[in-house]
């Protein structure tokens, strides 16, 4: 089973972006914790973060045949991307939406989600857990 991690603006900042908000943890200490939890449940993770949104939806259509599940954080792109929605929209693979802060306690433009609807899932405001509950449930959810 393979599960691609995509990460959207900003979050190459984490550890020095808004500690108080993100936790203090950088993104390859995320990944870090994301992987070592992959490998106890046999599965194989790859990790693609980018600034721009045509580059996120190029890795989206690109997975298309090639992995089974997605974990995104879109990061400010969730509440402003159609493309990105309709990159998804384009393929058939099942996705979960995850946050590291809880968005429905924060500002209301952070409210909307162009993806909430369209995901199997949402997981937001459990910091780095965001990740690990996501996965959790994705490889449930593929092998049943
Ligand atoms: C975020 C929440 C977004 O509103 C924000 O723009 C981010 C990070 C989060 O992980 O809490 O960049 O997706």
């Amino acid at each position: 089973m393979k599960i691609l991690v995509l990460n959207g603006p900003n979050l190459n900042m984490l550890g020095k972006r808004e500690p108080h908000i993100y936790g203090k943890l950088s993104l390859p200490d995320i990944e870090e914790t994301i992987k070592k939890h992959a490998k106890s449940l046999n599965v194989e993770i790859e990790f693609f973060q980018s600034n721009y949104e045509g580059a996120i939806v190029d890795k989206i259509h690109e997975a298309s045949g090639k992995v089974d599940g997605i974990i995104i954080n879109p990061g400010a792109f969730t509440h402003t991307s159609i493309a990105i929605r309709d990159a998804f929209l384009s393929i058939n693979i099942p996705f979960i939406e995850v946050h590291l802060s809880n968005v429905f306690s924060r500002e209301p433009f952070r409210h909307k989600s162009y993806l909430s609807d369209i995901a199997q899932g949402v997981v937001s405001g459990l910091k780095e857990y965001s990740y690990i509950c996501a996965l959790n449930f994705l490889v449930g959810f593929l092998k049943s």
